[in-house]
């Protein structure tokens, strides 16, 4: 059974690549994007992808994924650590959502420690770079049980 998925990222990863590459690595967000569509390319899953920098496209877009998707890979950038407003939208749309991040926020600034997200996450996955994105989409297969080994 075909399965929907959105791959939802936050404000300021469109500069990924340019932005800190120390931290975030140098993979291009385009470039992370065509790793995720190869690496579920032999499931039948039907993938689409989104990035914002504001807080009310994000919520927007979460708000439709209810009409079409089954679950959502969300890097949610720096509104991890601020949004009340992205935390309710999670739970409201009731889909298992994988929040993303390409750094280990608990090994970084204080403020980053703290996710207002994650508790209405299914889970997290954080530090593995751009291969943070590939975990977090094998976290939903496996969820369905459709993880080949
Ligand atoms: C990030 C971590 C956040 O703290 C930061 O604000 C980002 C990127 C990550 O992917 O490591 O924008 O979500």
């Amino acid at each position: 059974m075909a399965k929907g998925i959105l791959l939802l990222h936050g404000p300021n990863l469109n500069l990924l690549g340019a932005r800190q590459p120390e931290v975030y690595g140098s993979m291009t967000l385009d470039a992370i994007n065509a790793a995720v569509e190869q690496h579920l390319a032999s499931y039948d899953i039907e993938l689409r992808i989104a990035q914002s920098n504001r807080e009310g496209q994000l919520i927007d877009r979460m708000n439709e994924a209810r009409d079409w998707a089954d679950g959502v890979v969300f890097n949610p950038g720096a509104f991890t650590h601020t949004s009340v407003a992205l935390r309710d939208a999670i739970t409201a749309i009731e889909l298992p959502v994988i929040e993303v991040h390409l750094s280990n926020i608990h090994g970084r600034e204080a403020f980053r420690h703290k996710s207002l997200l994650a508790a209405v996450c299914l889970g997290q996955v954080a530090g593995f770079g751009w291969h943070s994105y590939l975990l977090a989409a094998d976290a939903l297969l496996r969820h369905w049980d459709l993880l080949r080994d």
